[in-house]
């Protein structure tokens, strides 16, 4: 059968396909959104030289805050700049659905301001419309769900309520949600038991969904939360993605090999269990969730820098003890002003937390999956992860300390998690699936951006291609505006 000339073809590329197999050397060529050739391709319209790079499928951002830059940064540079071909969005219980328009949820939402959609099916509509450079899979946000129906309040929902609240979550997962998200440390998450998520969760189940969670504790009360996770995801049916995983605090420090071996015995006993970790020993999200201002704990406080500060910016990037003897304050005291500012709620802080000897147990982990769990607030300081995730992994965990090969590494950032979220027909280089690759050096990659200097793009990637276009190509945003909004398990 006579071929049409391909549009693309990568030409003697090192593909590491995403599966997980070893690397081989092939031309890979590009027809319309699909992977047409592996292996010897005919001629294309653009043929690019691939010696002595790599190509692999896309990555997937399995954690990512981007609901609301989906609208306010379609260009999605610092996910594109990275590879990332695909966000799954709406995680930790805060999604940009169900929404009501021109109502402010809750101070500091980092899923960001809701406008004029009301469901995922008109937010999907809002999004495509900025013609946005990459995929985006939603999951629908408990805390979203809750403040949506019965705001903040710090009470179990009416019968009532709860029949409102599933009926959100059952409308998000017939429109293509991939399942259910919660974070319990924030409110109004917080304030719901057990029971409750088992009941909203029951509504990813006939979907084959997932309940993904910023689990209740990370710290002392770890193992406890794991067990809750594991018991909401077997009580409702579905399958559980453990985000950020992670041993908060440093006495606690060494202890994810214990979580993990909860996690793996419930995988072992039928309810199936994927987790995502980013490569940092810091996380960040909004401060005044993490404070408790009758007891503001000082051994946290000492670790805590401030990413962005609404009222103070000349705080931003400085850790709170150096604010603090600058300004003649206890550190307890910078954090009440920090947090009671009058617009303290939109501060966003960036905590070392975290020991870099779990971030290697966790991700040398089968079922682990890499997830960036970036804010995408441009101004400030933002955490490094925003702009560094995927490459920092090829780099200093991959290159440099040999802790995974970079086969693996590929495969937790593609085919993995694309079976997993249900992201039909992409996460491999193979004939048919959707086109989304990057073209790196593998000798050369590596994250840029630091703690100092957060919005540094990555080197080394060459090429990003989305659904077949050329959307990013040596430090240069094309525009070509080729991301879709993508449904659960439906190819598209
Ligand atoms: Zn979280
Ligand atoms: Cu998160």
């Amino acid at each position: 059968m006579p071929r049409m000339a391909a549009d693309l073809v990568f030409r003697d590329v090192t593909v590491v396909d995403g599966s997980g197999a070893p690397r081989f050397m092939a031309d890979v060529a590009v027809t319309g959104d699909r992977i047409s050739a592996v292996g010897r391709a005919p001629g294309g319209r653009r043929e690019v030289d691939g010696r002595g790079l790599v190509l692999s499928p896309g990555f997937v951002d399995t954690h990512s805050h981007d609901d609301g830059a989906f609208l306010r940064h379609p260009d999605m540079r610092f996910k594109l700049a990275q590879g990332v071909t695909t966000d799954v969005s709406g995680n930790c219980g805060f999604s940009t659905v169900p929404n009501e328009p021109g109502r402010e949820y809750m101070p500091g939402d980092i899923s960001g301001p809701g406008s004029s959609w009301t469901d995922l099916e008109s937010y999907f509509a809002a999004c495509t419309a900025k013609r946005p450079a990459i995929n985006n899979l939603m999951l629908v946000g408990h805390n979203r769900v809750r403040a949506h129906v019965m705001g903040l309040e710090r009470r179990a929902p009416t019968a009532e309520e709860l029949a409102a609240m599933r009926g959100h979550v059952a409308r998000a997962m017939a429109q293509g949600a991939a399942g259910l998200s919660t974070g319990l440390i924030y409110a109004p998450g917080r304030y719901a038991e057990t029971e409750e998520i088992v009941e909203l969760a029951r509504e990813a189940a006939p979907y084959g969904g997932l309940y993904a969670t910023h689990m209740r504790n990370e710290a002392d009360r770890l193992l406890e939360a794991v067990e809750e996770a594991v018991g909401i995801a077997r009580e409702a049916g579905v399958g559980l993605h453990i985000s950020h995983h992670k041993a908060a605090g440093r006495r606690n420090w060494g202890r994810v090999g214990e979580s993990l071996a909860k996690a793996d015995a419930a995988h072992a006993g039928g309810t199936s269990v994927t987790l995502d970790v980013y490569p940092y020993t810091a996380g960040s999200g909004p401060m005044w969730q993490y404070v408790n201002l009758d007891a503001i704990d000082r051994e946290w406080a000492e670790g805590v820098m401030i990413a962005a500060c609404p009222d103070s910016p000349q705080f931003e990037g400085r850790m709170v003890p150096e604010i603090a003897s600058e300004q003649g304050w206890t550190v307890e005291e910078a954090v009440r002003r920090i947090v009671t500012s009058p617009r303290g709620k939109e501060v966003i802080c960036i905590q070392f937390i975290i020991d870099e000897g779990d971030i290697e147990t966790n991700l040398r982990h089968p079922r682990m999956f890499i997830g960036s769990d970036g804010i995408p607030v441009l101004r400030g300081n933002p955490h490094p992860r925003l702009f560094g995730t995927m490459p920092r992994v090829l780099a200093r965990y991959v290159r440099e300390r040999g802790v995974l090969s970079l086969e693996e590494a590929v495969r937790k950032m593609t085919s993995a998690p694309c079976e997993r979220f249900g992201l039909a027909g992409r996460g491999l280089v193979r004939e048919g699936c959707f086109a989304d690759l990057v073209l790196f050096d593998a000798a050369t990659i590596e994250d840029l951006a630091t703690y100092a200097q957060p919005k540094r793009e990555p080197r080394g990637i060459r090429m990003v291609v989305v659904n077949g276009q050329v959307a990013y190509e040596d430090g240069v945003h094309t525009g070509a505006g080729a991301g879709r909004m993508l449904r659960y398990r439906s190819e598209g």
